[in-house]
């Protein structure tokens, strides 16, 4: 067999581990031949690829970032092309499965999140056999208990608040930590926790501003004359939106987040009168070595995606489910995220250790019985997005 690889959306650490993984599981195990495309689907449109032998993929487990390059501007049918000064959107879905045809492959392994699973979904209709790869820092794919990447960022974000911590004590201030994460507070909530953070604030419950001050107040009348705020990027205001920081027009999911840390430290500093200050960690969290669980989780993924295309088994998403790796329908995946329940013992836990999650107990609790709390919340991107 002849097999593509390719590494779509945003990047993060882990994603050279299942390249790697993917290279050496086709060629030791199944004498496969493997090409890999440069820049997600741009390459396979534009029919840029390299051949992958194994010592192409030597001494790379633990770099961040993908030796392939990526792109989320690059959805085949909807291709951005500047013309005049004006963007046009071109449908090259044709050239991709040409190509596709031409090189004799048998399948592509795509690794990527959401915007790819979803792109994917629509290739296997067209007949390509493509196999997905979940990866990303938000952890928001749907279907897979984790995603590849995620345990990296946390771990780096958890370093991040822990440094934070010392200076926040050492000046008696409030200080304030922002992750990305997009619409899901996965990755807020789980570095809030693990770097014992006071007050986490994440896209699922809307904070109310006089929670957070009476937090913030609370500590101080105890003694306690600093606080740590770590805040998913999608967090909002209750009755109020999330911050866009940018609209990028080519991209398929074109909201950028971020910045809302800055009001929210305008708000604590005005109601409570104590210094508040902001940092923002941005890409910082997509950056660096994997982690050992993400190099494991992202080689057993890579493994089993070929281990599928050997069996010939295309159109399905390789999964964590609990301790196993598994795979479900990419038609399932395509177009939903998952965020996170508020059932979930992550929240149980933080509520336990006294964190304020922005919200009254009793608001929590109603907030609750009114959302679906099933463990695999869905929710529609765009619906979330609003
Ligand atoms: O999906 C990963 C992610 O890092 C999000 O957390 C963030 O909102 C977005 O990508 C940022 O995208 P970009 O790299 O295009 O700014």
């Amino acid at each position: 067999m002849k097999i593509g690889v390719l590494t779509g959306g945003g990047d993060c650490p882990g994603l050279n581990a299942v390249i790697r993984a993917v290279v050496k599981t086709a060629i030791n195990d199944y004498d496969m031949s493997v090409i890999g495309f440069r820049d997600s689907f741009e390459g396979l449109i534009l029919n840029n690829y390299v051949t992958m032998d194994k010592g192409s993929v030597s001494g790379i487990l633990s770099r961040g970032g993908t030796i392939l390059g990526t792109s989320n501007q690059a959805d085949p049918f909807k291709y951005p092309i500047l013309q005049k000064d004006e963007y046009i959107y071109l449908d090259r879905s044709p050239e991709l499965v040409a190509n596709y045809e031409r090189l004799g492959l048998d399948a592509i392994v795509a690794i990527g999140g959401d915007g790819t699973m979803t792109a994917a979904a629509s290739l296997s209709k067209l007949g390509i056999n493509i196999i997905g790869v979940p990866k990303t820092i938000d952890n928001d794919l749907y279907g897979t208990d984790q995603t590849f990447g995620f345990d990296s960022a946390v771990v780096t974000a958890t370093e991040a608040i822990d440094k934070i911590h010392t200076t926040a004590q050492s000046h008696h201030r409030v200080m304030i930590i922002e992750v990305m994460g997009r619409y899901a507070g996965w990755l807020a909530l789980a570095s809030g926790v693990a770097g014992g953070g006071d007050i986490i604030l994440i896209p699922e419950i809307p904070y109310d501003i006089e929670v957070v001050c009476n937090k913030v107040r609370e500590r101080n009348r105890q003694g306690k004359n600093f606080s740590i705020v770590v805040v998913g990027e999608g967090a909002k205001i209750e009755g109020g939106d999330m911050v866009v920081n940018r609209v990028i027009e080519t991209s398929p999911d074109a909201i950028r987040l971020g910045g809302v840390s800055n009001q929210l430290a305008a708000q604590i500093e005005g109601l409570t009168g104590l210094e508040t200050r902001v940092t923002i960690l941005g890409h910082l969290v997509r950056g660096g070595s994997p982690t050992a669980y993400d190099r494991l989780l992202g080689t057993h993924f890579g493994c089993e995606a070929v281990r599928l295309a050997a069996r010939k088994i295309f159109g399905r998403l390789v999964v964590l489910n609990g301790r196993d790796i598994d795979s479900i329908a990419l038609s399932e995946v395509a177009g939903k995220i998952r965020t996170v329940p508020l059932d979930s013992l992550l929240i149980s836990a933080a509520q336990s250790l006294g964190i304020s999650l922005g919200v009254e107990k009793e608001s929590l609790e109603r907030l609750k019985s009114s959302n679906n709390t099933d463990e695999k919340t869905i929710a529609n991107k765009k619906e979330v997005a609003t």
